[in-house]
């Protein structure tokens, strides 16, 4: 372990890393349990990799932990997930702390059950002013959702003359997306062998390197995690350019 870990390239890391933690059915299934059991194991394999990232030196981390579509699944998985994330934020906040660690959310939070929301607006707060690394959850996010309700506040913010259509550009369009303070993620994975986006963070990844693996998200471990930024670390990220104007380059 310490041998991969040593071959990281501290000035090549990624500012933010984003995560699609997926196969938590799957795994339970080829340990012969109900779906729920692997969202469980879900949340210890946030635990390993939340710790790792902020010990590498990744600034923000976000995971997309309920999406939008989610509601059609069964309302036993739902609730069970909603239940989870209570569970989860009030047990993990301890640590959270401990590691200097801010909590944030991403999504259409007003639609979670309140408990749910109530435990998550907790977490946020209670670790507000730790520095060391952002956690960000995806919940009730939809990346159609986001762009669409930045549109619509756009559109009120002219109607009602704040701004001018002229003065619409990336940057500020970006200012009315939930991620308006966070940077655009280097870095994108994918566990579970789909290798699909399932309406995340579709904006904030036009850049992004994509990292799919096989490996289901109950086991996905430190080591995966590894893997994943040496792999990012091997790549030439080109921004549209030539190989050969990057080397006079000085930005990565
Ligand atoms: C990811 O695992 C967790 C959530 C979407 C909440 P899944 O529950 O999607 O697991 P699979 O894809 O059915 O195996
Ligand atoms: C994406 O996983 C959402 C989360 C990881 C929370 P899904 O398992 O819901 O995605 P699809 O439905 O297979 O695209
Ligand atoms: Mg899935």
């Amino acid at each position: 372990m310490e041998a991969l870990n040593n071959h990281i390239d501290p000035t090549k890391l990624p500012r933010h890393i984003a995560i699609i933690m997926d196969g938590n059915g799957r795994w339970a299934k080829t340990h012969g349990k109900p779906r729920v059991f692997g969202h469980k194991n879900g949340v210890t394999a946030v635990r390993e990799v939340t710790e790792i990232c902020a010990e590498l030196g990744i600034e923000y981390l976000t995971l997309y932990a309920f999406s939008t579509e989610n509601w059609s699944r069964p309302p036993s998985e739902v609730g069970a997930l909603m239940s989870l994330l209570v569970e989860a934020v009030r047990n993990e906040l301890k640590t959270l702390n401990k590691n200097n660690i801010r909590l944030q959310a991403i999504g259409d939070l007003d639609k979670l059950p309140a408990s749910s929301r109530k435990a998550l607006l907790e977490g946020i707060e209670a670790t507000r002013n730790n520095t060391r690394m952002t956690l960000v959850l995806a919940l009730n996010y939809s990346s159609r959702w986001e762009i669409v309700q930045a549109c619509r506040q756009i559109g009120q913010q002219i109607k009602e003359g704040h701004l001018n259509p002229e003065e619409v550009d990336e940057q500020l369009f970006s200012r009315f997306l939930s991620t308006k303070d966070i940077p655009d993620p280097e870095l994108l994975i994918r566990t579970s062998g789909e290798q699909r986006i399932s309406n995340y963070l579709l904006w904030q990844i036009a850049y992004a390197e994509l990292y799919f693996t096989e490996v289901f998200w109950p086991d996905f471990k430190k080591e995966n995690l590894i893997e994943a930024i040496l792999d990012y670390q091997r790549r030439e990220r080109r921004f549209g350019k030539t190989s050969e104007q990057l080397v006079t380059d000085v930005k990565f």
